[in-house]
């Protein structure tokens, strides 16, 4: 066991977390689960004994329902209760380097929280607050040591739902909010960074969700039921929002919310009477049962429906005129914090245009409704919003491009290969730049391939032809950039993630992975197409490459080395090593080998037989035809005849096959492949 959790010259060993509430311990098992195999100590604090133990149990009863499903091993239930410690006395905050204050969204309660922690902990330890609506400038006037402050709002259930919003207030520390990001980052969240705002970015449309719901009744377009129905359908949510609130006790909270943002944000936030009645009588909404079917007429639906929708572009797209978070982040965000339809992408697929008559309808209706800048200037452009599914950012001299697809693992599409290849240019022509990096966002992977899902779509072998020399034009571009770009393989790197990585000028990856890196191709079907027919075997030997490839067995991070697939295997965070590298390479400090890129000597005739086992032979003919008649190529040559074999697999039945199950039933499950 390691003795602390060590990252980017941070050490954490205790963790606290105050208040032992709704979601004291949901944040706290997150840290335990995470952390507990570096032996840190997570700690919850709160001053009421009967919280403490109902806290407890809740936690250890989580726990223990991992440890039946076989989510947890038994030395990870025992690992995990082992280094968590619930008590009321304050002091064993003592030697705490993080601690999350999740008590109730109360300022003076938080603001004397922090004040009696700050005197506990060293001027070094960070400190958050779980707030879901207090900016960090009111939540920590009073502290001595500001800098090292912010604001974390964790989401339902918090051990389990990976979103957050990271609040800065204009005094916290911008390496504290870097440190931040990337610490949860790494932990396996999603941080959204937020500008400081009442109500951050997801409670206003929450909140502001209901109260339009509300509206909707009032004006008479249904009764509750059908509104919640309604909402729920043309919002694309799992329940509505009168369900939503039933569900979470979440009147008192959005009615405190709604009269705050009413002064805050604008007025057409208020508390709605049908609320305050509801909280006065302390009762719950009346909304559909589970499965119920409720009938509502199409006129009154479509009322419904475009009342709501101009609520919620009205209230996201002030956001923007705010300029507290970005659409790709708000898309993100909200997709992944309360599984809605992503508001921005949703607008794309309406036509901004539309988009904007359901917001200056909504805004005729309740005039206190702001019509957003950003709003009628995109709907003038005549474009769609910029979603982003790849990020860059410089680094001093060094550019770094990350592909954020965290609920596909970050696979490549059409729409990465155009933004990558956007950055490279950008990275090429910007004479400040040196060096790049490109990543994976996340802890789980690189990159688990290209798009599955996108090729399932294609239907003929010259679509699957043109789908490949996409991909390998776009990866292609970071070995022609002319300057080093380093693959911070953060994690699985499967199919075209090990192909991207082989264009790279070197490749680091975590210390210590078992199941790394692979070509799975054969897997689904289809035959490595972004280039691993011919740089694999360029890089790590015709035997290899070909086992590699014709198997789909995946290989450690400790065989990637030994194999030169990879040139580092690293302790720590992989991307500051990357960054690291990519200067050592551009100042000529660190030089590394070149791929050979003409045709290759000594290409055997046939490839040594290998089991393939249930794999399709139809499938392994072509992978084997492009790697041995690749070698004799230059690799330019080599990829459009590997392109052409790889748009040969939809000739196949078995192409059908492996895509289908896939899409169908999930990666666990093996193609019964016919040509075997
Ligand atoms: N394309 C599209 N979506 C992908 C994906 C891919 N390559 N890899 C994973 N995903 C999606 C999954 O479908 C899933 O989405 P849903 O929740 O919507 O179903 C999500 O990412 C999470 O994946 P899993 O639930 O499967 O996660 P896991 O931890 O159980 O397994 C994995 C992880 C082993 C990487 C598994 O996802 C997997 O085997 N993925 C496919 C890897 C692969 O075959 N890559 C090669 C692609 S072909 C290629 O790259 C061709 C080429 O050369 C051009």
């Amino acid at each position: 066991m390691k003795m602390a959790f060590s990252f980017r010259g941070c050490t954490i060993s205790k963790v606290g977390v105050i208040g032992s509430g709704q979601i004291g311990p949901d944040i706290a098992l997150h840290f335990v689960k995470v952390l507990h195999p570096y032996d840190v100590q997570v700690v919850v604090v709160d001053v009421a004994e009967e919280a403490l133990g109902k806290g407890k149990a809740k936690l250890f009863k989580k726990v223990d329902k991992g440890g039946e499903t076989g989510a947890f091993k038994p030395h990870e239930v025992e690992g995990m209760k082992s280094h968590v410690t619930f008590t009321s006395d304050y002091n064993q905050l003592k030697g705490a380097d993080l601690v999350v204050e999740a008590a109730t969204e109360d300022l003076p309660l938080k603001r004397r929280i922090f004040k009696q922690v700050e005197e506990l902990v060293t001027p070094h330890a960070i400190l958050t607050s779980n707030s879901s609506h207090l900016e960090p400038e009111r939540i920590f006037e009073e502290l001595a040591h500001k800098g090292r402050a912010l604001c974390t709002h964790y989401f339902f259930p918090a051990e389990r739902n990976p979103a957050l919003e990271i609040i800065a207030g204009k005094d916290t520390e911008p390496k504290t909010t870097e440190f931040m990001m990337r610490f949860y980052e790494v932990l396996g969240k999603i941080p959204i960074r937020v500008g400081s705002r009442y109500g951050y970015a997801v409670d206003p449309v929450f909140e502001g969700l209901l109260l339009a719901c509300v509206q909707c009744v009032d004006a008479g377009l249904g009764d509750t039921k059908q509104v919640d129905a309604v909402a729920s359908k043309c919002l694309g949510l799992t329940v509505g929002p009168f369900t939503a609130h039933n569900l979470t006790g979440g009147n008192p909270i959005t009615a405190h919310g709604l009269s705050e943002m009413n002064e805050r944000l604008n007025p057409w936030f208020r508390v709605p009477e049908r609320l305050q009645k509801m909280l006065d009588a302390n009762s719950n909404w009346e909304v559909p049962a589970r499965g119920e079917t409720v009938e509502v007429p199409p006129d009154k639906e479509k009322a419904i429906t475009e009342e709501l929708q101009g609520a919620y572009f009205a209230i996201v797209c002030d956001m923007l005129d705010s300029k507290i978070i970005t659409t790709s982040d708000f898309d993100l965000l909200i997709s992944v914090a309360l599984d809605m339809k992503q508001p921005f992408s949703f607008m794309n697929s309406l036509g901004v245009g539309k988009s904007l008559e359901l917001v200056e309808a909504f805004a005729k209706k309740y005039p206190a409704m702001p019509v957003s800048k950003a709003l009628r200037e995109r709907a003038a452009s005549g474009k769609p919003w910029e979603i982003l599914d790849v990020l860059f950012e410089k680094k001093g001299d060094v550019g770094i491009i990350t592909i954020r697809r965290p609920k596909a693992l970050n696979a490549l599409n059409s729409k990465v290969f155009m933004e990558m290849e956007a950055y490279v240019e950008i990275i090429k022509n910007d004479p400040e730049i040196k060096a790049a990096v490109i990543t994976g966002y996340g802890n789980k992977a690189f990159v688990a391939g290209a798009d599955i899902k996108e090729m399932a779509g294609l239907t003929n072998p010259a679509e699957g032809e043109a789908f490949a020399r996409k991909g390998q034009i776009a990866s292609a571009k970071f070995e022609q950039v002319g300057k080093p770009v380093v693959a911070a393989m953060n994690g699985l790197s499967l199919g075209g993630g090990c192909e991207l990585a082989m264009c790279c000028t070197a490749r680091v990856a975590p210390k210590g992975m078992s199941f790394f890196v692979g070509q799975p191709e054969v897997n689904l079907g289809l035959i490595p197409g972004m280039g691993g027919t011919q740089r694999l075997p360029r890089l790590v030997g015709f035997e290899k490459a070909a086992e590699m490839i014709r198997t789909a067995k995946p290989i450690s991070t400790a065989q990637a080395l030994a194999y030169g697939l990879i040139n580092e295997e690293v302790e720590g965070d992989v991307l500051e090593r990357a960054i690291e590298l990519a200067r050592e390479l551009a100042s000529g400090k660190t030089t590394v080998k070149r791929m050979e890129s003409g045709p290759l000597s000594n290409v055997p005739d046939k490839l040594p037989d290998l089991d393939i086992g249930h794999l399709s032979r139809a499938i392994d003919k072509l992978a084997v035809r492009a790697i041995l008649e690749g070698a004799k190529m230059t690799v330019e040559d080599g990829l459009k005849n590997e392109a052409k074999r790889f748009g040969d697999c939809w000739s196949t039945e078995d192409n059908r096959i492996g895509l289908k199950n896939f899409v169908e039933k999930g990666a666990r499950s093996k193609a019964p492949f016919v040509h075997r």
